[in-house]
């Protein structure tokens, strides 16, 4: 039996059937599943189809991660060529697709940085714990600095060390408790400032509260400050330009690393290749994933500048060698569709029309969704945007989950898919827009059509009409 674009109601039905009775899925509660599912065939640019034949514009890109759109054909001939020639060998040895995407990605990063290959965004993180702690354990003999400083409402993977370092207490409740090597801090979340100040007159306090952390810690217990530029799962929050550089002088003034998780703000997302580019900042350590291949297969990796690797490099007697292993890093045929993957996003400009597009969407939604009393706000970079729901903009009380759930199946019984997210609270109150970045304008107007339409049911159903 296969799935095909032609619907075929009996086919769909066995497989639902098979799932439901066979397979565990994540984050999404099987009660739900077994009354609404998708059962995904195919996909074109910014579209997916259902084995029922209804056709969705995906407006979450996947999971924030088919960044050059669906059905490129073209990187299905490169993984074939490239299974052919030579499928797996260890990462120990060298390869030709994986040098390729090192080099692609040091020439991305202006070229002091080497790669560390992995297969998600949490292992690429979780290596960046390791090569921080490692590499203070090299540099800095006699003290014992392991301590990864992040922020509140964050997430960095589904790991224990990354949710461990996350900031969302809902998803790590279920998992304590944890080793406590990962202390927290306040996050910028502007529209919700953890202090209760405004910008600019707050002063960006919340990066001055990295300092007092590191401080607070004894900066000779702390290995590294992990930020995702533009923090996507607690809400789609744009930090003030400052916030980044302060970080990074406050990271240079006790010799910590800056590591970045470019996980989702990668490749393009954000209007440029990465999301820490806006802010003129040079990480120590970055986190790479999703977008690297556009989801098309699994690889991830963890970059680190030259002053990092140096630390690594020595005799073999002096042990200095990265102390870990993944039996699939530097996967051939994966990183030959990355190095396809990124060729396309630069012969196209991807980044450049993330930012144009994003742009487009951006006054759109503002034109049209600033008018319903229940929209707070709506912000973000390129095509990484978030509209937060409230129940009115004076109180800015989170509107509730149900009516977030509403507007989501409300879109999606109209043909376009948009996310929810948003840690701040505890409320998931913020519609996560992340397309394809080859998602065109009149998909555009669709999307503001469709979200226009579902926050005046929203309205209505508030009104009780
Ligand atoms: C910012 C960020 N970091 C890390 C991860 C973890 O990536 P993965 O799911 O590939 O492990 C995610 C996943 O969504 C993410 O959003």
């Amino acid at each position: 039996m296969s799935l095909t674009n032609t619907p075929d109601p009996e086919a769909r039905a066995k497989v639902v059937k098979q799932d439901l009775d066979s397979v565990l899925h994540p984050i999404v509660q099987h009660k739900v599943l077994e009354k609404s599912q998708l059962v995904v065939t195919g996909g074109q640019g910014s579209t997916i189809v259902d084995a029922d034949g209804t056709t969705y514009l995906d407006a979450m890109a996947g999971l924030w991660c088919v960044n050059i759109g669906y059905g490129r054909t073209e990187l299905a001939q490169v993984a074939a060529e490239q299974m052919q020639q030579i499928a797996y060998y260890p990462h120990t040895a060298m390869n030709l697709p994986a040098a390729q995407l090192g080099e692609q990605l040091n020439s991305l990063m202006g070229g002091d940085y080497h790669t560390y290959f992995v297969n998600s965004g949490s292992e690429a993180n979780e290596a960046g714990f390791k090569i921080a702690r490692q590499y203070a354990k090299h540099e800095f003999p006699g003290q014992f600095r392991f301590k990864t400083i992040s922020r509140y409402y964050a997430y960095h993977g589904t790991t224990l060390a990354t949710l461990a370092a996350g900031g969302m207490g809902d998803r790590k409740g279920k998992f304590e408790p944890y080793a406590g090597e990962f202390v927290h801090t306040a996050a910028p979340t502007c529209y919700r400032c953890p202090f209760g100040l405004e910008y600019p007159s707050c002063k960006v306090a919340c990066a001055k509260s990295i300092e007092d952390t590191i401080v607070g810690e004894g900066a000779n217990t702390v290995a590294e400050v992990i930020v995702e530029p533009i923090m996507s799962g607690a809400g789609i929050m744009v930090p003030p330009d400052e916030y980044l550089p302060m970080v990074e002088a406050i990271c240079r003034k006790y010799d910590v690393l800056l590591h970045v998780d470019e996980v989702i703000n990668g490749f393009g997302r954000t209007g440029k290749m990465f999301g820490h580019q806006h802010y003129g900042v040079s990480p120590d350590i970055m986190a790479v994933a999703k977008g690297i291949v556009s989801a098309y297969l699994p690889i991830a990796a963890t970059v680190v500048k030259n002053n990092v690797f140096r630390s690594f490099l020595g005799e073999a007697a002096e042990e200095k060698q990265v102390m870990q292993v993944n039996t699939y890093g530097g996967h051939p045929v994966a990183a030959a569709v990355a190095v396809r993957n990124i060729e396309i996003m630069l012969e196209e400009s991807l980044p450049q029309r993330a930012a144009d597009m994003g742009k487009y969407l951006m006054d759109g939604l503002k034109d049209r969704l600033m008018r319903h009393g229940i929209c707070g706000d709506i912000r973000g970079k390129g095509l990484l945007i978030g509209i937060e729901l409230v129940t009115d903009r004076e109180s800015k009380v989170q509107l509730p989950g149900n009516l977030v759930a509403d507007v989501l199946a409300f879109a999606r019984s109209n043909g376009v898919i948009v996310g929810r997210c948003g840690a701040v609270q505890r409320q998931s109150n913020v519609i996560s827009l992340s397309p394809p970045l080859v998602i065109t304008r009149s998909e555009c107007d669709t999307l503001i059509e469709v979200l226009d339409k579902a926050l005046t049911m929203i309205e209505n159903k508030i009104a009780g009409k």
